[in-house]
């Protein structure tokens, strides 16, 4: 099964995809993730994406597109995968389905977790990060055990620097510019679903199961 999930930053992309990588055992695939551990690993990679991330830009098309097209022509992604961030620009949705389309594949279901952009403020403010293993949580919708202290690895959480207001409101304005016009892109393609985002993280879940079968 091959899976995008599209959905405005915040909206949740990376809460369920998880989830549906363990329930379906298929490879979570996160660009942004992607970029992050190539930043703190200080590669060239990780150097060129920050200085568009922590102005609320996306990283450019052709920077993106070959480590996406490279990471699912491993071994590990023949029974699917689900791909989280990515694709984020028509001309990225176009590189995807062209390089699937030599394979004599194509994707199965688009998910796009549908959010209000007042939420999403609310939402990323409260969002932490660990700095050790990625693990994202939430300090009232997704709390951990001990505050501050990753429930998974033990290392402490951080406020990403890309979830300061400011910030915040720019990769909305890029999402809706840039991100948005996909929605219509895998409607015509005849594989959108939608699933409401603002429920609780369990029954948006359960709304995408019922999407993709038990
Ligand atoms: P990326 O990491 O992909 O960020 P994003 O799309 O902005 O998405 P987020 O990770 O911020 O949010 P999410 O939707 O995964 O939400 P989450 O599950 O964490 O990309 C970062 C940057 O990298 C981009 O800005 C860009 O510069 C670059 N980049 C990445 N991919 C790129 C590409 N393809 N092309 C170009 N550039 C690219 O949830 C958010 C919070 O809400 C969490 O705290 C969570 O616990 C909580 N939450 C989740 N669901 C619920 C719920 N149902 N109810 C209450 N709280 C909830
Ligand atoms: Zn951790």
């Amino acid at each position: 099964m091959k899976i995008i999930m599209l959905g405005a930053p915040g909206a949740g992309k990376g809460t369920q995809a998880k989830k549906i990588a363990a329930k379906y055992e298929i490879p979570h695939i996160s660009t942004g993730d992607i970029f992050r551990a190539n930043i703190k690993n200080g590669t060239e990679l990780g150097k060129k994406a920050k200085t568009y991330m922590d102005q609320g830009l996306l990283v450019p098309d052709e920077l993106v597109v070959d480590l996406v097209v490279d990471r699912v022509n491993q071994d590990d992604c023949k029974n699917g995968y689900v791909l989280d961030g990515f694709p984020r620009t028509i001309p990225q949705a176009e590189a995807l389905t062209e390089a699937l389309a030599k394979m004599g594949q194509k994707m199965d279901y688009a998910i796009d977790v549908n959010v209000p952009d007042e939420n999403i403020v609310r939402r990323m403010g409260g969002r932490r990060a660990c700095v050790g293993c990625g693990a994202t949580y939430h300090v009232e919708y997704a709390p951990t055990k001990k505050e501050g202290i990753c429930d998974v690895c033990g290392a402490e959480l951080i406020l990403r620097d890309d979830d300061k207001p400011e910030t915040v409101q720019k990769r909305l304005n890029v999402y809706h510019e840039q991100t948005q016009p996909l929605i219509d892109y895998y409607t015509e393609a005849g594989i959108l679903k939608t699933v409401d985002g603002t429920l609780d993280i369990d029954d948006v879940f359960q709304a995408i199961v019922d999407i993709l079968g038990a």
